[in-house]
């Protein structure tokens, strides 16, 4: 498989934003548009949105995932949700490892690699995000970080059908900084080197401060399967407009 038959995949991460109103809103624009995008559109709301965003998303292409999940399946874990539980709220997809829970809760790779062994068990496409910060990056250090990171944070049970990578550099989430796009060729490139037999059928996305306006160009290099989105995802104008640049 090459990058002509992987299907991008343009994801939206609306983090710790939205009430039920808007949120619903928010779905029901997206579900509402047009169907003839080139990639696949999925949004991840937080945990509170995810039944009613769900009956809103029913019947239309838009896929529903979750920001995170634990590692077990069910138990004594208060205030978590399993991937098992995202899956029964219509979940297909869960994000893994965002650099926003590796930093306030110290999730290792480790930790991340255990989560997304969870969501494979529960039938759900993991999204591992890994990215180096603006020091490692300055010290030359952001492709071995980053394949490093990627090593150690997939589980046995990867496949191209369960998992999805997204290379997020620390410094560019909310930023409105970008890395020059060669830099950008450069992380993918090494990162589907990390995937081996995988690699060429895996979904590797791009985020960090991608809008309308810069969209097209991240998303043009053929080794860019797609984009995970934060702020620009509040806006279903937005969003469609991203969708529309892959
Ligand atoms: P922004 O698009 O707001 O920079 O966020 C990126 C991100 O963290 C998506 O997971």
């Amino acid at each position: 498989m090459s990058a002509a038959t992987r299907r991008l995949l343009i994801a939206g991460n609306w983090k710790m934003n939205g009430h039920a109103a808007d949120g619903c809103a928010l779905a029901r624009s997206l579900a509402a548009a047009p169907e003839d995008w080139a990639a696949t559109l999925l949004i991840c709301p937080p945990a509170t949105l995810l039944a009613p965003v769900a009956s809103v998303l029913a019947g239309s292409p838009v896929a529903l995932g979750g920001q995170d999940c634990h590692a077990e399946a069910a138990g004594a874990h208060t205030g978590d949700i399993s991937a098992d539980m995202l899956a029964d709220a219509g979940c297909t997809h869960v994000i893994t490892g965002h650099s926003e829970r590796r930093a306030a809760y110290s999730e290792s790779d480790a930790v991340v690699r255990a989560k997304a062994a969870a969501a494979h068990r529960a039938g759900l496409i993991a999204i591992v995000c890994v990215g180096e910060t603006a020091a490692e990056r300055d010290a030359g250090k952001a492709e071995a970080v980053v394949t490093a990171s990627l090593r150690a944070s997939l589980p046995d049970s990867t496949r191209p059908e369960n998992t999805v990578i997204a290379y997020e550099p620390v410094w560019a989430i909310g930023t409105g900084r970008l890395p020059i796009i060669d830099e950008v060729i450069a992380v993918h490139a090494a990162l589907r080197a990390v995937l081996g037999e995988h690699g060429a059928a895996m979904r590797i996305l791009y985020g960090g401060s991608v809008k309308p306006d810069n969209a097209a160009a991240l998303l043009a290099p053929p080794d860019v399967d797609g984009a995970l989105v934060g702020g620009a995802s509040l806006s279903a104008a937005d969003f469609l407009a991203i969708a529309g640049a892959a």
